[in-house]
């Protein structure tokens, strides 16, 4: 099957297979949403039915929360859990102090609570994710329907005054009506282009009435594995400061790869 995943596939899948070994029997682990999360869930659900790892996964998404019981593994609510051993997600975009930009997927809400509630947060990306300045992806904000043009409206006259380049915004559409999250609001991407001071704008966006929360992750991250599409890996830890290099064999088992969808 080696022909049939692209390069891009194969770094998103050994930043996921080399982050799964942070976790161990009797953890409580958030499980991330979006292409390369998916990837994180196959491997530990692998890690279920062959080597009897026991965990219990708290999903950021009804997707993901699918697609690990689909694997095997053993899920919870994270008021179940309560709190978490590590958290395993993607990203949009990671800057050198790991602060992130997420949401492509439209879960950052959930993925920022079950993040925030976990004793590491782990990100796993392909190299292309890394940026020096946040902003080029379109920074998703998720508002409560009700009045969401007037939140829009605010938002852009709040961003006259913020350090970004852009400040045109777009309501994410699912074919023809409004993109609607597992919380049941709006999803508004900010097309800022460059972000100068992501900080300054996370606290600024939250204090707007509709809005419920944004896709900028700041000191949230604990570490970033980047995958490379010839199978090599770097892990960067921010607290300890430390960067380590590595590479996986790439073996592809018909299990894992079989009925990859997301
Ligand atoms: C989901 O809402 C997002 O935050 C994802 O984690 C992010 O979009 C990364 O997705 P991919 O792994 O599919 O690029």
């Amino acid at each position: 099957m080696s022909g049939e995943l692209s390069p891009i596939d194969k770094a998103k899948f050994v930043a996921a297979k080399r982050a799964s070994e942070y976790v161990e029997s009797g953890m409580r682990v958030g499980l991330g949403t979006g292409s390369t999360a998916a990837w994180l869930v196959r491997c530990l659900g692998e890690m279920v039915r062959d080597d009897g790892l026991k965990i219990t996964g708290v999903p950021t998404s009804t997707r993901t929360a699918a697609l690990a019981r689909d694997v095997g593994i053993k899920v919870a609510s994270l008021d179940e859990a309560k709190w978490l051993d590590v958290t395993i997600d993607g990203a949009d975009e990671f800057d050198g102090d790991l602060n992130l930009i997420k949401g492509g997927g439209g879960a950052l809400l959930q993925e920022k609570i079950v993040a925030t509630a976990s004793d590491r947060m782990v990100v796993i990306a392909d190299v292309g994710k890394e940026v020096e300045n946040l902003g080029n992806f379109p920074l998703p904000v998720e508002v409560i329907p009700f009045g969401w043009q007037t939140t829009q409206a605010l938002i852009e006259e709040t961003l006259v005054s913020m350090d970004v380049l852009g400040r045109s915004s777009s309501l994410r559409m699912n074919n023809d009506a409004p993109f609607v999250t597992d919380e049941g609001n709006h999803i508004l991407d900010l097309h800022l282009n460059r972000i100068g001071n992501a900080r300054q704008l996370a606290l600024v966006l939250n204090q707007m009435p509709g809005v419920v929360e944004n896709g900028l992750f700041i000191d949230i991250c604990d570490s970033v594995v980047i995958g490379y599409g010839d199978g090599r890996v770097e892990v960067r830890d921010i607290n300890a400061g430390t960067v380590e290099t590595d590479k996986l064999d790439f073996v592809e088992s018909d299990n894992l790869f079989a009925d990859l969808n997301d």
